[in-house]
């Protein structure tokens, strides 16, 4: 009897429960804590993402066979490196392996060191001189602020004034705790994320997939944890994915080795194809949010045997249809700023395309809202445009008085 453990509860852990489910060679999943759409496949448990000690015990408790770590939290608190000091198979970086996600200032210098292309930048935790710094600097400047700051660590400032405040929040006022600032040069180009497989030295590659990070169309209005994805990227060549590969990905990973920290999971790279190359904006430490909905849509071969395989160091099969898939993001009015909970969702059930479910639970037997992005259709097409014409016609079947969604994902690229 084969128990996989599945740790989050977003859409993109819906994605993998959907995957980890058709495998033939998978008996139970367990989903902690899950949510309405990963009941579809699975038992959810109600033990948050951040208990990783009851995680752990769970595990244990019920003989689990593999357990997919899906959120930064669980990784940041080094639930790898608990599970494997366990004995325990889990998939996903160590602590010290996910600060290629978790400080931005690690990741920069990483990238410094080993040749890694991306942003010119500097580190600072004196406000004077990052001050004095920026004034060196041409308009827009990219402040991130280094460690997890639930997507708000990122600031395109357009004047100095900007700058100086959110600066001055962030190294004086210290706003998300410790303080320390990566200040780095705006990049111009398509921006998109590829998610490898990386075990060790080794990468296995997924397909591109673009997201949209804005609220609303045309990308205006507040950053959000990312409203749409599409795969199949117009703007990508095959020697732009080959160059990302070799000079970023394969790099990436054959460096954190180098350091000692050899990385086991998910690599995601979010990068940019600017007129100087394809740079790096930022590395994630897991599968990315809504990009795998749309990635693992795609994929044809068996997740759990692939995962499985990585974690025996063998090579894993990877299989992905050709087609394009395009996925938008329904969510709560409000969000990303405030907004209500507790909708009842009515979701038809599609014969083609799949309704991913974020932020949805089940009270008194009935799919209730219960986040700020609350469920992502999902569509194939044999091109973009039909892609999209599905995914839209699939949403005009949904009640969405109480949701927002953009209307515009894959619109300028048809
Ligand atoms: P991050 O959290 O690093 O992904 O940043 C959030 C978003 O800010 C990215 O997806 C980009 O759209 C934008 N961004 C971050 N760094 C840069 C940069 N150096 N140049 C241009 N845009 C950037
Ligand atoms: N889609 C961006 C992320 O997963 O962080």
């Amino acid at each position: 009897m084969i128990k996989v453990l599945i740790i989050g509860s977003g859409g993109r852990c819906d994605a993998i429960c959907k995957k980890i489910k058709e495998s033939e060679q998978v008996d139970l999943i367990y989903c902690a804590p899950g949510n309405a759409g990963m009941a579809r496949h699975g038992i959810n448990i109600p033990i948050k993402v951040d208990e990783v000690d009851k995680l752990l015990d769970f595990a244990k408790e019920n003989q689990i066979d593999l357990t997919i770590v899906g959120p930064e939290v669980s990784l940041s608190l080094g639930i790898v490196n608990k599970f494997k000091a366990a004995n325990l198979a889990i998939f996903g970086p160590t602590k010290e392996a996910a600060q290629i996600e978790t400080s931005k200032s690690f990741a920069k210098e990483l990238m410094k060191k080993y040749a890694i292309p991306t942003a010119a930048y500097e580190v600072f935790t004196n406000y004077d001189e990052a001050l004095a710094y920026i004034k060196t600097k041409n308009l827009p400047i990219v402040l991130k602020y280094d460690g997890l700051a639930a997507g708000k660590g990122v600031i395109i400032a357009k004047t100095y004034e900007e700058a100086e405040k959110n600066l001055y929040e962030m190294l004086v006022n210290k706003e998300f705790g410790e303080a320390k600032v990566v200040i780095e040069d705006f990049l111009v180009g398509e921006e998109f994320s590829y998610m490898c497989f990386v075990n060790g030295t080794k990468v296995y590659k997924m397909i591109p997939a673009r997201d949209y990070k804005r609220i609303y169309d045309n990308d205006t209005g507040l950053n959000t944890g990312g409203m749409g994805a599409f795969t199949n990227l117009p703007f990508l060549t095959n020697d732009d994915i080959s160059y990302a590969y070799d000079n970023i990905m394969c790099k990436t990973a054959a460096a954190l080795v180098k350091e000692g920290i050899p990385f086991t999971g998910v690599l995601y790279g979010g990068l940019i194809k600017t007129s100087d190359g394809i740079k790096v904006i930022e590395f994630n430490a897991r599968f990315g949010d809504p990009e795998t909905e749309v990635v693992l849509h795609a994929l044809t071969s068996d997740l759990y045997l692939a995962i499985k395989a990585i974690l025996n160091d063998e090579e894993p099969i990877l299989t992905f249809d050709p087609r394009p898939v395009l996925g938008v993001v329904l969510t709560s009015i409000g969000y990303p700023s405030s907004y209500q909970k507790g909708y009842v969702l009515d979701i038809p059930n599609f014969s083609d395309g799949y309704v991913y479910h974020m932020g949805t639970k089940i009270k008194d037997g009935r799919v209730i809202t219960d986040g700020g992005r609350v469920l992502m259709v999902v569509a194939r097409g044999y091109t973009l445009e039909e892609a999209r014409i599905n995914a839209y016609n699939m949403i005009e079947e949904i009640d969405t008085k109480h949701l927002y969604y953009r209307k515009d994902i894959g619109l300028k690229f048809i």
